[in-house]
């Protein structure tokens, strides 16, 4: 019995495998396939890779908006708002994550300051980037560019802060393994933050570029 059940879940696994390899092609050759196989719009995804094509990380930002082609359309705002979105999501797991590597881990003094103010750092960054999230969910209005101006104030300071977090792991003796469990996801974050601000950034002169495309 017991083998048999290990078989079939073998099968299984088999086919699972061949299933998502095959998805996989038919991603890749999308363009040539039929329609039905492509999850969002091309249209949709076009527009994701020309916006994230003006970011500093833009591999990054394909991967990270290409699931939510479907929501953003081909709308500025909701561009912003769901980097936004997810950039915000991102840090306070971050956040969270370094928090326990500071309770868990067995850290030199050191490396306990640095974490500590990395934890703080972060912190304040989740607390920056709720602000900005709040008030690009209210946008609009005369004062719109009053509004987008606070936005970017607040996401930059974030940028700020993660930088800060980063570069405490660059001037202090750290091991590698502290260094790596923290050090990577808060660059994940700084980049998906840059990323955001510079949509955010596009949103001060998308009136003046309407005729474009
Ligand atoms: C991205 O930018 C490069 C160079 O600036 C350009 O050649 C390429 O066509 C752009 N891609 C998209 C999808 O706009
Ligand atoms: C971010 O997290 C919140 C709360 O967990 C969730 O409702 C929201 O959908 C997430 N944002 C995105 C873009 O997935």
């Amino acid at each position: 019995m017991n083998h048999q059940s290990s078989t079939s879940y073998y099968h299984i696994l088999v086919t699972l495998i061949i299933i998502l390899f095959i998805s996989n092609l038919s991603t890749a050759f999308g363009s040539t396939k039929s329609k039905a196989t492509i999850s969002s719009n091309p249209v949709y995804k076009t527009y994701i890779q020309k916006a994230c094509n003006t970011t500093r990380f833009p591999v990054l930002c394909c991967t990270t908006l290409y699931p939510f082609a479907s929501r953003i359309k081909e709308d500025d705002v909701k561009l912003s708002k769901i980097s936004l979105s997810l950039t915000l999501n991102a840090t306070r797991s971050a956040y969270f994550s370094i928090s326990n590597a500071l309770k868990q881990s067995r850290l030199t003094h050191t490396e306990v300051a640095v974490v500590k103010d990395c934890v703080d750092n972060i912190k304040d960054a989740v607390y920056e980037l709720r602000q900005s999230f709040h008030s690009i969910e209210l946008l609009g209005g005369k004062d719109r560019d009053f509004q987008v101006s606070n936005i970017q104030t607040w996401v930059s300071a974030a940028l700020t802060d993660e930088d800060t977090c980063i570069e405490g792991f660059n001037e202090q003796k750290v091991s590698p393994e502290v260094k790596n469990r923290i050090k990577m996801s808060v660059i994940k974050v700084a980049r998906m933050t840059s990323n955001t601000l510079a949509f955010i950034n596009s949103l001060t002169y998308s009136r003046s570029s309407n005729n474009e495309g």
